[in-house]
């Protein structure tokens, strides 16, 4: 049985960064809690929606071009994923590259790595597969690839879009200290479009990102021990043309307060939770942030021009 290795006890970073958060003028949760078990299956339901194009419109680039792609990356690579999950991708370049010596998968939440790692052990037994759970936005504990071996990013999903625009700048930079000689970064992300399509995508007509975004809400009450009501909460999505990003919102739908681990967090009606940015990139803005740290550049996109896959190195 593989074992996790695991960074750091995350609860009472939780409680800090959660009530620091509420207690801003806009008041804001970080995006990461959304996944636990239950936000990680609501975030899988997503990526299956008509609306929500960015999961199939990824896995389409990489089915058409897996062939250039593996072979840009070249062999013997240790493939590090950033956030692991998205199967069918990974299994895409885990049965498409040469020779590959392991696969990492870092995740914060520990029982979905466990999951992950257990499905993908049966299916490729020989595989060397050493998780980590830890949360990879912050500096985290790697081993030296052996001789020979370069280290891959994989950073699908254009998750790069949750960060600020400075954090995501700090994030490429981070990977690029990472890799040591001839590694590289493959990596996701989505391209502006029209609004229509953006809104759509993150305020479904099932309801399901709705519940995604109020799952937050649950979590904190069981973690936290809080007394958030979330029927008193309305999902809200807004397209924020001045920084190329969706926004996802908690409407409180009344005055009221709620009280986390003995704080009490009062709430106007009508009061925000700002609880995710989605940014969206031009080719050209995304170049711009990622050239101070990488050279090489290569492009991979759908016909529609919805999302690009790139390989920095
Ligand atoms: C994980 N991340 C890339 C998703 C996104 O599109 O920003 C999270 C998400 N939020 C609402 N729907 C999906």
């Amino acid at each position: 049985m593989t074992s996790i290795v695991k960074q750091k006890s995350t609860s009472s970073a939780m409680l800090t960064e959660v009530l620091e958060g509420l207690q801003k003028p806009q008041k804001t949760l970080p995006s990461k809690y959304f996944y636990d078990k239950r936000g990680s299956e609501l975030f899988e339901k997503i990526c299956t929606l008509d609306e929500y194009y960015l999961t199939r419109t990824e896995l389409e680039i990489m089915q058409h071009n897996i062939r250039e792609i593996t072979s840009t990356l070249g062999k013997h690579v240790q493939l590090i994923e950033l956030g692991s999950g998205s199967s069918l991708k990974t299994r895409l370049l885990l049965d498409h590259l040469d020779d590959i010596h392991s696969y990492v998968p870092v995740d914060i939440s520990e029982e979905f790595l466990q999951n992950v790692t257990r499905d993908l052990q049966k299916e490729y037994p020989d595989l060397l597969i050493e998780p980590i759970a830890a949360d990879y936005t912050k500096p985290f504990d790697l081993s030296e690839s052996p001789e020979g071996v370069k280290k891959l990013f994989y950073f699908p999903g254009s998750t790069i879009g949750n960060f600020t625009r400075q954090k995501a700048a700090d994030f490429i930079g981070l990977i690029s200290n990472l890799i040591q000689e001839k590694g590289g970064l493959l990596i996701g992300f989505d391209l502006i479009k029209d609004r229509e399509k953006l809104i759509a995508a993150y305020d479904d007509s099932k309801g399901v990102t709705a519940a995604f975004n109020k799952n937050i809400l649950v979590r904190i009450n069981r973690e936290l021990n809080a007394d958030f009501d979330p029927d008193q909460f309305k999902h809200r999505a807004v397209f924020n043309e001045k920084e190329s990003r969706i926004e996802m919102h908690l409407v409180s739908l009344e005055e009221q307060s709620v009280t986390i681990c003995r704080e009490v967090i009062c709430f106007e009606e009508g009061e925000t939770i700002h609880t995710e940015n989605s940014h969206k990139y031009s080719l050209r803005s995304f170049r711009e942030m990622s050239a101070p740290f990488f050279e090489n550049v290569q492009t991979w996109m759908d016909d529609e021009q919805l999302f690009a896959i790139q390989f920095l190195s």
